[in-house]
């Protein structure tokens, strides 16, 4: 499947041709702050910083194609009726296709940058999402394509509307192949699913449920398909594990055997960390932002927890205030976060400011100011490299 539509550049043009910039930067670290155009800053990590195949995580809110402009006014942070005094925080109004190749671009130059074990969230709404997952398909592959999440985002609304009310979006999960990071996390179990899913108590107290031994397929010859104390697994299906398996579950009395001799698996509830987390997410976001379209960081760091690991490079190259780097910075992952909003560098840099710096935590960064001047642009051409990243001159 593909989208067709007016001025679709090729990939082969977007990975060779999208200019890169030069950075102006004031300290040196590894974790990094970019103002500047995210498409150019993209090419220069690529092609200057020599990030391709490093990131491991790549978490993107992107403008929703709202056709909106977002504020910062004295006392609020503003999307409807803005006042005249507030400051601009960003303009969403890219629409269109123009919105989806602007999206498009960006995404191939992500994927390049992605590590084998690495993984994108894109956070999108429902009213331009569908679009997007069509292009996202054609640059991830559907093969790996994991999750449309949908996240419950605010309070049910009841003013008047020929439609229901809107309380999702939507969050995009690729991989970059079938071998992503994945720590698999657990919700919490409540009183209510202690109760209704452990029904049964052993002679210590301790609640807990059996689940059947075996599971649906029959193997041939297999291990698992051979007798366990004088009993084949049921016609159509195999053992879990190998009968020598079984006989210690059944020496550690981990099997429940039922007066009609059926064995089955006990599972205790105080040994379970939680049930595995479902695709429907309930993480509203702030009432009082301090930024425009601010999302939950309980969120962001579900996600970074899932996706990557401690060395993990996360990027977010729509970082508005900062979410994901503060979500980065407590769960000690390294960090780079791109936008071209003064007022997000300023919100941004305030916030990491107010994080203790201790010693597990990678709160220290180099920020970095991009420029895509032409006369700097055609000087650049001609050096190369530097590092110590002090000014990068890029070619392009
Ligand atoms: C929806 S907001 C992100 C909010 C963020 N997730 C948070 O929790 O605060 C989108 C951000 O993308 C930035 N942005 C839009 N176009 C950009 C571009 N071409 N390059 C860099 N940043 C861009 C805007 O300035 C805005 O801060």
């Amino acid at each position: 499947m593909e989208l067709i539509y007016p001025g679709k550049k090729t990939e082969q043009d977007i990975l060779l041709n999208t200019p890169s910039c030069n950075l102006i930067d004031n300290n040196e670290n590894n974790n990094m702050l970019i103002k500047g155009n995210n498409l150019n800053v993209l090419q220069l990590l690529r092609q200057s910083f020599n990030l391709s195949g490093k990131i491991d995580l790549i978490y993107i809110d992107p403008p929703f194609a709202t056709n909106t402009i977002f504020t910062i006014g004295k006392d609020r942070v503003s999307t409807i009726s803005p006042s005249q005094n507030d400051d601009i925080a960003y303009r969403d109004n890219l629409c269109g296709f123009e919105f989806i190749e602007f999206i498009r671009e960006r995404l191939i130059l992500a994927k390049d940058l992605l590590s084998d074990c690495g993984s994108i969230y894109l956070h999108i709404d429902y009213k331009i999402g569908h679009y997007v997952k069509i292009i996202m398909d054609e640059i991830f592959g559907v093969e790996n394509f994991r999750n449309d999440i949908t996240r419950i985002k605010c309070n049910p609304k009841n003013f008047y509307r020929r439609a229901y009310g809107n309380i999702k979006d939507m969050i995009l999960f690729y991989s970059k192949t079938k071998n992503n990071i994945w720590n698999d996390p657990k919700i919490e179990f409540t009183e209510h699913d202690k109760e209704t899913l452990f029904k049964k108590t052993d002679k210590n107290g301790r609640a807990y449920t059996t689940v059947p031994l075996h599971a649906p397929g029959e193997t041939m010859n297999g291990v698992t398909s051979q007798e366990f104390k004088g009993l084949k697994p049921p016609k159509g299906r195999h053992w879990r594990c190998s009968p020598k398996e079984l006989d210690d579950l059944d020496k550690d009395g981990l099997i429940e055997w039922s007066t009609s001799g059926n064995p089955r698996k006990i599972i205790y509830a105080d040994e379970k960390h939680g049930k595995k987390m479902q695709d429907i997410w309930e993480f509203k976001d702030y009432q009082y932002p301090i930024y425009p379209t601010e999302k939950n960081i309980d969120m962001i760091k579900n996600i970074i927890s899932a996706s990557s690991n401690e060395n993990s490079i996360v990027l977010d190259f729509f970082c508005g205030s900062g979410t994901t780097l503060v979500a980065a910075i407590e769960l000690s992952r390294n960090w780079i976060g791109i936008d071209n909003s003064e007022m997000a560098i300023n919100v941004i840099r305030e916030r990491i400011n107010n994080i203790p710096n201790t010693l597990f935590n990678k709160s220290g960064y180099s920020y970095f100011e991009a420029t895509t001047d032409e006369k700097e642009l055609y000087n650049s051409r001609s050096f190369s490299a530097v590092h110590g990243r002090k000014r990068f001159g890029v070619g392009v």
